[in-house]
């Protein structure tokens, strides 16, 4: 990490040193990030600096005795939380998708969400590395232990789930989404969290992208190695929304879809028109 970024992620961290933190780091100093982490997200919020808080559920009729199905044991790894865990399932569920596709599969779980409060006839596709693409890691800037780690498909063959969902290996970076142009009524992005990575994941979401439906994000709002990818969901000439006391931002399908430059003629065509002019 270069010293630049180090002491702007000091700074930035030491707003949130107050007696609680200076305890917990007496008690385990590794504690410390996470609590910083987590107060300044907090902080954010509150503030109301960054993204504008927003329900993505508040438009929904739901009734009262609607359920939804989430697995029971969350200790799968990949950090999305049980609340974060519960806004997808509702989302899913209130949606009713036809189609939706994941970036970031690591062992499962959220793609079990998705696969359990959809509509039966949904097709859940779920995109990750290949298995050995392990060496890959090394040149990614971040989650090089996300991707040692991860078990592909395990977890879903376990839940009995395994005839539920598509799972593509390949790397994000490399992946053509045209085939699935205009198809995708849920998208959800939680691959690799460099900019780089998370730029390419959006823009690729926004082509797959129906008119209808949203997309997400996790890791919203993270500090440290996690900041880039903040800053360019803020920078989107959308409107974007945080969803309250979760890391996860959302927008619109139709939102999504003015990310997607309009089509112009093709290089043939281009080249064809001229030769007739
Ligand atoms: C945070 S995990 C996803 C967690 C999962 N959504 C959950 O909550 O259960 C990120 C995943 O993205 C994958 N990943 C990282 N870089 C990628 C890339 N370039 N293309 C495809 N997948 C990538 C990693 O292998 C890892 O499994």
């Amino acid at each position: 990490m270069n010293l630049g970024r180090r002491l702007r992620e000091s700074i930035e961290g030491a707003k949130a040193l107050n007696i609680c933190s200076f305890r917990l780091a007496a008690r385990n100093p590794s504690l410390l990030r996470n609590y910083i982490s987590v107060t300044l997200q907090k902080y954010d919020e509150l503030m109301e600096i960054g993204l504008p808080v927003k329900n993505p559920l508040r438009d929904f009729a739901a009734h009262d005795f609607d359920t939804l199905s989430v697995p029971l044991l969350f200790q799968t790894g990949g950090g999305t939380d049980p609340r974060e865990i519960l806004t997808l399932a509702a989302v899913t569920k209130l949606c009713k998708p036809a189609r939706i596709f994941e970036i970031g599969t690591f062992n499962g779980r959220t793609t079990a969400v998705f696969i359990l409060n959809s509509p039966s006839n949904c097709e859940v596709f779920t995109l990750d590395l290949p298995p050995d693409g392990g060496d890959l890691a090394h040149h990614l800037p971040t989650d090089v232990a996300l991707v040692q780690d991860r078990q592909p498909e395990a977890y879903l063959r376990r839940a009995g789930l395994a005839g539920r969902y598509r799972q593509i290996y390949c790397d994000s970076m490399t992946f053509d989404p045209e085939p699935f142009g205009n198809s995708v009524e849920l998208g959800f992005i939680d691959g690799a969290h460099a900019e780089e990575f998370v730029r390419n994941d959006t823009l690729k979401m926004a082509v797959m992208m129906s008119p209808r439906g949203f997309v997400f994000w996790h890791d919203y709002g993270g500090k440290g190695s996690f900041r880039p990818l903040s800053k360019y969901l803020e920078s989107l000439p959308i409107e974007l929304y945080r969803v309250p006391a979760t890391s996860l931002a959302w927008t619109t399908a139709s939102e999504m879809k003015k990310l997607v430059p309009p089509a112009g003629p093709t290089r043939l065509e281009v080249q064809s028109q001229r030769l007739s002019a």
